[in-house]
């Protein structure tokens, strides 16, 4: 079977309420519309085509990794007609799956069925052409705002209607049009001919097309979808959350089957691709975006927030931590409260602790930093201990310069390492210090001035308003010159 799959979403969304295209909206931190091309890649079509009008070079530019043909749809005539802007590019040999670009989580599995559906019954009626329709259906809970699939006593289908041009009979029907049919190419091309824009929206509905194959002898194929969820279409802010959820519910679901234990499942957020090791622990309000790696046995704790992390066997992220674009090895311990910016790597048994910003660094193995440091663009080498409150001093205001802390240094609290700089290995700096050079190895170096104790000094007094306003005054006059 020779596929075109094409994509319709040059629709504004006006339901929205939004500047930004219904197609654009995130799911999972992603575009819709990337959601659908994303599962009709994995049927690995000939072509896919992607049906875009409004918002066009935005839509255009949030996909524009991907391998794409772009049918511009200049003005929303309606679904029917943005079908036809794709006729052009399509053989008639061909079968053309059409999907939306606003029915998102839409499973490659399901269409597989709809497609061995279709193509068992081509062979049945080889050469007769019959049933060549297919259409996926659903029996929805609730049907409002979808198209009804209006069967005869029989059984067989006779048309779709749209819920705005449904009389009160139709609107009791539970079984709805998902959007989602398959066809031929040469008969597709037939049926659209017959279209009209009589109808409540005066547009060209594509759904039509089921009254046109019926009228011209031809039977028409149904496959049901399993699930409502997967074929929700988003037309609005509630759906979009709906849609959200569904899809959140499914990732928890794959992260537990894989052996993960989860808190809460409905208090995790999965908007990316996380693979996992035995036996992980995830308390609750962990947001993992992007795509995660985390080892065996790893534990995240409550309100985490991961992006594009790989984790070791045996790591430890402590409450209210995040890290984002970094690598972390095995037995390391995370936080609480600590922050990993992109470039951070973390070898094995590293402590990052509270407060403890770390961006664009390496730290070694069993080095540590646990209280409210932080260490930009530093190479930090094995066993070296970072004492509270230590900064590299990386940016001068127009630069910015790497340190490198050799292995098992020992920097005292309080120190302020003016980067560009190189601390020796086994070096230890005095609490408190500013240093501006690079120190040798072994050595202690400090720049703290001379401890002195005040004879006679005394603790202030309560003053009056009238001596406390005239202090200000005085102290806060502009230095002259
Ligand atoms: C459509 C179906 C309805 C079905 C529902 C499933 C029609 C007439 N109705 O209704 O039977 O139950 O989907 O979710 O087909 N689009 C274009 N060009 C246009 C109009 C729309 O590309 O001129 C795109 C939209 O961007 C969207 C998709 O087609 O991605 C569906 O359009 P929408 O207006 O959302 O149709 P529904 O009212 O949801
Ligand atoms: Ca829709």
């Amino acid at each position: 079977m020779q596929l075109s799959v094409v994509i319709l979403a040059a629709g504004q969304g006006k339901r929205m309420n939004s500047d930004l295209p219904k197609v654009l909206q995130p799911l999972a931190g992603r575009p819709l519309l990337s959601h659908v091309v994303r599962t009709a890649r994995a049927l690995e079509p000939a072509t896919i085509l992607v049906v875009y009008g409004h918002g066009g070079a935005q839509v255009q530019g949030a996909l524009s990794h991907e391998s794409i043909d772009w049918i511009l749809q200049a003005q929303q005539l309606g679904t029917g007609h943005a079908v036809m802007q794709a006729m052009a590019l399509i053989p008639d040999e061909h079968w053309v799956l059409v999907l939306c670009g606003d029915v998102p989580l839409i499973r490659a599995e399901t269409l597989q069925r709809l497609l061995g559906a279709a193509q068992a019954e081509a062979e049945a009626e080889a050469g007769v052409r019959a049933n060549q329709l297919a259409l996926l259906t659903v029996m929805a809970e609730d049907p409002s705002g979808y198209g009804r699939i209006v069967r005869d006593a029989a059984g067989k289908i006779l048309a779709i209607v749209e819920q705005t041009d449904a009389t009160g009979n139709q609107l009791s029907i539970r079984e709805i049009n998902t959007g989602i049919l398959l066809a031929p190419a040469d008969r597709l091309r037939g049926w659209l001919a017959c279209l009209s824009n009589d109808n409540s929206q005066q547009e060209y509905y594509l759904t039509d097309i089921v009254a046109a194959a019926v009228k011209g002898g031809s039977g028409i194929l149904s496959v049901l979808a399993h699930n409502g969820a997967e074929v929700m279409g988003v037309n609005d802010k509630l759906q979009l959350a709906q849609v959200e959820a569904a899809y959140r519910r499914e990732r928890t679901r794959d992260l537990m089957r894989a052996g993960a234990t989860l808190a809460d499942p409905t208090r995790v957020d999965v908007r990316g691709e996380v693979t996992l090791g035995r036996d992980v622990f995830i308390d609750v309000n962990a947001v993992l975006e992007g795509e995660i790696h985390l080892g065996a046995r790893v534990k995240i704790g409550p309100n985490c927030l991961l992006r594009n992390a790989k984790i070791g066997d045996d790591t430890e992220v402590l409450a209210n931590s995040i890290i984002d674009d970094a690598v972390v090895a095995s037995n390391c311990r995370i936080g609480p409260f600590a922050r990993l910016r992109p470039g951070t790597v973390l070898h094995s048994e590293a402590h990052v602790g509270n407060f403890v910003e770390v961006k664009n660094s390496e730290l070694g193995v069993r080095a540590k930093a646990n209280h409210l440091s932080y260490l930009g663009d530093a190479q930090v080498g094995n066993e070296v201990n970072v004492g509270a409150g230590t900064i590299t001093c990386n940016y001068d205001g127009a630069n910015k310069w790497p340190a490198v802390i050799e292995d098992g240094a020992f920097i005292g609290s309080g120190s302020m390492l003016v980067a560009p700089l190189r601390i020796g290995a086994q070096a230890t700096i005095g609490a408190g210090s500013t240093i501006t050079a690079s120190t040798p190895p072994g050595k202690l170096t400090l720049t703290r001035s001379k401890q002195t104790s005040i004879d006679g000094w005394k603790r202030p007094i309560k003053l009056n308003d009238s001596d406390k306003s005239a202090a200000i005054k005085n102290a806060l006059q502009k230095p002259e010159g």
